[in-house]
């Protein structure tokens, strides 16, 4: 069932939006070579408890940080690791899931380590607008949910890379993971509802350089590339109001 929002609800999720966009905007700048990528969830999880915000991720289905910190193959859900130091030329995406008053907002960013290669360059930009065009195409009229993975994966086929199919974006805004499920792909099995006034989603194009199979680490959490190439992740929680679409993860 997808759990429409009040206009009160969506002041509580744009609230918790907007400290996030907070969060990315005093931690992004910080993130350097020779950081850990538990140097950066610290960063993170400090903002979040001084804010007297919660790290929703901390505990789901028995994760166990409060971050998902993934570094170059690496996906999504790299678990925070001490041993796991940054380097020029590395890029590193922070998915953040935060709860403010018991409301839930989810973003992510890629950041660049230093000068990157210009394919991962590429890479992070592609992706980047990936994420604006699925935003674009949910904020059209009559829209349906599968018109973002379509406009999402046009985009990314266009540079030959592979959209990750094994993992999608979803409702958010009383919990981390509700209905729907927002594919980054045309998926014929998946249910296509129309995208209405009072719904609130979380857009995430997962995009690879190569291939778009990905493999589970042992841990149980980090996804990789099945090829070892790179991969990149941008995530905005956005709602439909009255007024039309609005992004809540930004200032
Ligand atoms: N933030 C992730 C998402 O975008 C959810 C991570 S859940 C965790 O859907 F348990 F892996 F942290
Ligand atoms: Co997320
Ligand atoms: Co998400």
């Amino acid at each position: 069932m997808i759990q429409l929002k009040t206009p009160q609800d969506i002041e509580g999720i744009r609230r918790s939006g907007r400290l996030l966009a907070r969060l990315f905007e005093e931690v992004g700048p910080q993130i350097a070579a020779g950081m850990s990528t538990y140097d950066v969830d610290r960063l993170c999880d400090d903002f979040i408890r001084r804010h007297h915000a919660v790290a929703s991720c901390k505990g789901y289905m028995g994760y166990p940080s409060a971050t998902c910190i993934s570094v170059n193959d690496v996906v999504i859900h790299g678990i925070p690791n001490r041993h796991i130091v940054l380097s020029d030329g590395d890029i590193v995406s922070v998915d953040i899931t935060l709860d403010l008053d018991g409301y839930v907002s989810d973003s992510t960013h890629t950041y660049e380590i230093g000068k990157v290669s210009p394919e991962l360059h590429q890479l992070n930009e592609v992706t980047e607008k990936c994420l604006y065009l699925g935003i674009e195409a949910a904020s059209k009229p009559h829209a349906r949910i599968q018109d973002i993975g379509a406009a999402v994966s046009s985009y990314a086929r266009r540079f030959g890379y592979g959209v990750v199919r094994d993992y999608c974006g979803h409702g958010v805004g009383f919990s981390i993971h509700e209905e729907p499920n927002v594919p980054n792909y045309v998926s014929l099995s998946s249910p296509n509802p129309r995208i209405r006034e009072g719904m609130v989603l979380a857009i995430e194009p997962m995009i690879n350089m190569g291939t778009y199979r990905i493999k589970t680490d042992p841990d149980g959490w980090g996804v990789r590339t099945q090829d070892g190439k790179p991969a990149c992740h941008w995530e905005h929680t956005i709602a439909i109001t009255d007024k039309g679409l609005e992004i809540m993860t930004v200032l």
